[in-house]
């Protein structure tokens, strides 16, 4: 086989050259899910609303939140016609591997709250897609765990800036002997964001049991049964190392409690030296701060707000992208993340200049309403769309989605103030 699979038609799921796991079998409700946004419906009417809102909302008044959405809307294309689109190659290569789509999973820390099992529900449907998985920090599932599942699979372990250096070496230590291909280092999180859904919702790390949210997880026996027998879902990779303290003023204020404010670019770099993989930084939405990252040693960075749960008021992602790339210069791969939630919206991001986008919330709406069929239908909902709008934009591989298919008007400018 070619390092590149050309695809015949939409909807065609991308060849999975390291799939390992057998395909889901779909269910009755997937067989009416066509969108990413169907799918976040069938979630919404399966979790309690603390742990739908914990997973779909974002910081303070949410304009950032809106913002990555609004930003994918406003830029316009420039299709090429006449071109032979019968064949279409969306794979690519990222970090040094062949994907079969320029896609990643973003790190989501508690995903076993949506679903048991959820990381490793979601982890299998992108082996089965032939995409990097990214385990977060705070995952459900350990380290080891995850690198058990679909063995050779491209494999990102996501670390947060801990208070203790000791902690972070040992996670990155064990990621090493995992094999895990790349540390992801999430930068944008010295505190946590003020998240008032969960404020209101009394979700909190440690959890407690309180009448409102007892009640609001009575409302849903189907999700709250396994939960009972299962017990509440620990984050495997932090035990005896998460701060103990209950902290009644919510989830993410108290998991911002366990990170260190003071971390700095002395302590990011040498970070560099003791990660020998790949190096990604995550949460940069800045030109200077991607160059210093480079400069660095920084194999890739992730422009990124935490899909808006950090600073509300940042800017949207996509809009922060082209001063970026142009400080980068090729010397990194840039990815993106926030509010993907088309093929076109991949498209576009490349066209912008991204090599590849990262995915959250569209996969663990998936994974919350139908297990891991409803991850694999995530992936192959924006697969088939990404090969449509490529070829309704005359493009037939990834590299040919350049800034020529952008309206220039509807995007931001290659250049920010200084
Ligand atoms: C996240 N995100 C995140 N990021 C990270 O670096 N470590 C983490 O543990 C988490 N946890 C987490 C949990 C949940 C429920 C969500 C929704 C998000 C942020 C995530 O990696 C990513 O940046 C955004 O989710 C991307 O935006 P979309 O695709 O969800 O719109």
């Amino acid at each position: 086989m070619t390092e590149r699979a050309a695809q015949p038609a939409p909807g065609a799921r991308p060849a999975a050259p390291e799939a390992t796991a057998p395909p889901a079998a779909p269910t009755r409700a997937l067989a009416r899910v066509h969108s990413i946004e169907d799918l976040r419906r069938l979630a919404r009417r399966r979790l309690p609303r603390a742990i739908f809102e914990f997973i779909d909302g974002g910081a303070e008044d949410e304009t950032t939140l809106r913002a990555n959405r609004a930003a994918f809307e406003r830029v316009r294309l420039l299709p090429r016609v006449l071109v032979d689109v019968s064949r279409i190659d969306p794979s690519t290569r990222l970090l040094g591997r062949i994907a079969q789509l320029p896609i990643a999973i973003a790190p989501m820390g508690a995903a076993g709250f949506a679903r048991r099992g959820a990381d490793q529900m979601i982890a299998r449907a992108a082996a089965a897609c032939g995409i990097p998985y990214t385990l977060a920090t705070p995952a459900n599932a350990s380290i080891e765990t995850i690198a058990g599942i679909a063995d050779g699979a491209p494999r990102w372990f996501q670390i947060y800036m801990l208070p203790r250096r000791e902690s972070m070496l040992q996670l990155i230590g064990r990621a090493a002997g995992a094999g895990y291909d790349a540390l992801v280092v999430t930068v944008d999180l010295p505190i946590g964001g003020k998240r008032e859904r969960d404020l209101r919702n009394d979700l909190s790390v440690p959890f407690r049991y309180t009448w409102r949210n007892v009640t609001d997880f009575a409302r849903r026996p189907r999700w709250a049964l396994p939960m009972l027998l299962g017990g509440i879902p620990a984050m495997e990779n932090l035990r005896g190392i998460a701060p103990s303290a209950p902290d009644a003023r919510g989830l993410s204020s108290s998991v911002g409690r366990g990170f260190d404010a003071s971390f700095d670019w002395d302590a990011f770099a040498r970070l560099r030296d003791a990660w020998r993989g790949k190096l990604v930084v995550k949460g940069l939405l800045r030109a200077d701060d991607a160059q210093r990252a480079v400069d660095l040693g920084c194999d890739g960075i992730v422009v990124s707000n935490h899909g808006g749960r950090q600073l509300d008021g940042a800017i949207a992602t996509l809009d922060a992208l082209p001063a970026v790339v142009q400080a980068v210069a090729g010397r990194a791969t840039v990815m993106l993340d926030g509010g993907v939630r088309r093929g076109v919206d991949v498209v576009k991001a490349l066209a912008l200049g991204a090599d590849a986008v990262l995915i959250g919330r569209p996969v663990l709406y998936g994974a919350a309403a139908a297990g891991e069929a409803g991850a694999v239908r995530a992936l192959e909902i924006l697969s088939s769309e990404l090969v449509r709008a490529m070829q309704l934009c005359g493009a037939t591989e990834i590299a040919q989605l350049d800034r020529g298919l952008i309206a220039a008007a509807t995007a931001a400018p290659p250049t920010t103030w200084r």
